[in-house]
């Protein structure tokens, strides 16, 4: 599916308030449609005509003038969207509405996003795939002064959305075949081609680096780790750097501390961080951002074996701190731990964010609505949040003071990998151990990376969240 501008285009799709009176060339029928009660322009109503020979349209309902935003929009073309999926239609023109409290820009962006978004699913392990929209060309006729904007708006988005399809594929792809081996060459294969050098490493470079919490988490798995380090250079005359890391556990089975049944099922989308950082990085390679961004993720399996770590066990991090082993479940921090510390200290970035699902806690206080965030610099939370609100992927910061940082404090090692109570808040704060002085931000998105039933555009499973956080973060860095 193509978007272009231009007045073409078979179907007409109009998005219609509540307040809309009339549609020019429409006149008539939406009246009637009206008087009727057929169709209200409620928030995802939608209605279709497609078997008149000459005037074949489609109305999606945005709900009150008064209430529409872009997130609003996006949720009203996305409906539309899949409506048009059902048509067996070639191309079709988007009319745009006409709304005061919002931009053209915010306009014209939601409901191109919305409607690519319809465009998702992820059947490829289905003997019969889901229909595929026939729809190839969709139009949207602009004045000459917005044709530019409105063309890089397509370009950006476009790209924007397939890096958040390629975040939810890797999410969604089973542990079977998404192994530490398997992410680390989509990362090289999507990403090398868009100008990002990708570094990987295997156990025996791992174990020289002395990543020795990465690596206990790993001893219990057969398949050999991953270190992954991706490099943008958009700007290669400063030396301003924005860091990336992503949790890549492949299948988190809690190792011996193990998961109760229910709550192994989805544990292959514990890799949603690591996903979300490669499809961020190559959402900023394509659209050429002139700015310098290093993402990291080191990746492998939380697995039971012979070999497995064991709750007691006292392990060395990289940074020297030794952490004791409270539960084996756990693990996510180990992982990051060596990541982020390796991350500020051999790629000096100015700024570092991870990405983590990270705690059944935070789900538990926020549910799937909010990332929740802890941070150790307010000037880049608020940057981050600023990200998360261009984004409509709502962050939410949760406390860190001198209390809370007593949480982790070991009494047999330098730390322990829980703590009593505060499980979200406690884990972000474990992290900041390994992160030196770089001003850091930590989003725990163990409730909105993964979804049991459909919300709006955002499907069952994988979401892609954050990817476009990380995007819009990077273009204003
Ligand atoms: N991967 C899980 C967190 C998680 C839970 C992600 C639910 C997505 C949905 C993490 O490794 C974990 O198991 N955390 C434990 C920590 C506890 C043992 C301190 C948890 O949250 O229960
Ligand atoms: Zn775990
Ligand atoms: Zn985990």
């Amino acid at each position: 599916m193509d978007i272009r501008t231009g007045n073409d285009g078979e179907v007409r799709v109009y998005f219609a308030a509540k307040e809309t009176e009339t549609i020019a060339g429409l006149e008539e029928t939406f009246r009637d449609l009206k008087v009727r009660e057929v169709f209200e322009g409620s928030q995802g109503q939608i209605f279709s005509n497609i078997m008149g020979p000459d005037s074949k349209f489609l109305l999606a309902g945005i709900g009150e003038k008064q209430k529409a935003s872009t997130e609003s929009l996006r949720r009203s073309a996305y409906a539309a969207g899949k409506e048009v999926m059902k048509l067996k239609e070639k191309s079709l023109q988007l009319i745009l509405p006409e709304l005061e409290s919002l931009s053209f820009a915010e306009i014209f962006r939601s409901i191109i996003e919305g409607f690519l978004y319809s465009e998702y699913s992820f059947d490829k392990y289905l003997k019969e795939k889901k229909t595929k929209p026939t729809v190839e060309n969709v139009y949207i006729d602009v004045t000459k002064d917005l044709e530019n904007e409105a063309r890089q708006m397509i370009d950006e988005t476009t790209i924007l959305l397939d890096s958040v399809f390629l975040a939810r594929d890797l999410v969604n792809d089973p542990s079977m075949a998404m192994t530490p081996a398997a992410l680390s060459e989509v990362a090289r294969s999507r990403l090398e081609k868009v100008g990002v050098k990708v570094t990987i490493w295997g156990r025996d470079k791992i174990e020289e680096m002395g990543m020795g919490a990465f690596l206990a988490v790993t001893q219990g798995s057969d398949q050999e780790p991953r270190f992954i380090i991706m490099e943008y250079h958009g700007d290669p005359g400063s030396a301003r750097k924005l860091a990336m890391v992503g949790k890549g556990i492949m299948f988190d089975s809690g190792g011996y501390s193990l998961k109760p049944p229910k709550s192994m099922e989805t544990m292959f989308d514990d890799m949603a961080g690591a996903a979300s950082v490669i499809g961020a990085m190559e959402a900023i390679a394509k659209s050429g951002l002139k700015k310098n961004v290093v993402a990291v993720v080191a990746a492998c399996e939380n697995l039971i074996s012979g070999s497995a770590y064991k709750p007691g066990d006292i392990i060395k991090s990289m940074s020297g701190k030794t952490i004791e082993i409270f539960s084996t479940d756990a693990e996510g921090r180990l992982t990051l731990a060596d990541a982020l510390y390796y991350t500020v200290r051999e790629l000096n970035p100015d700024k570092v964010i991870d990405v983590a699902t990270l705690t059944g806690a935070c789900v538990v206080a926020l549910g799937h609505y909010a990332t929740g965030a802890v941070t150790n610099n307010q000037d880049f939370m608020q940057e981050v949040k600023a990200a998360g609100d261009l984004a409509d992927e709502l962050i939410w910061e949760l406390p860190n003071t001198p209390d809370y940082r007593e949480l982790n404090k070991g009494y047999f090692a330098d730390l322990r990998n829980t703590t009593e109570n505060a499980g979200a808040i406690g884990a972000g704060l474990f992290l900041s151990e390994f992160v030196e002085d770089t001003p850091w931000v930590h989003l725990d998105i163990a409730g909105t990376a993964y979804l049991s039933s459909e919300k709006g555009y955002l499907p069952k499973g994988a979401t892609g969240i954050p990817v476009k956080t990380l995007y819009y973060l990077t273009k204003r860095f």
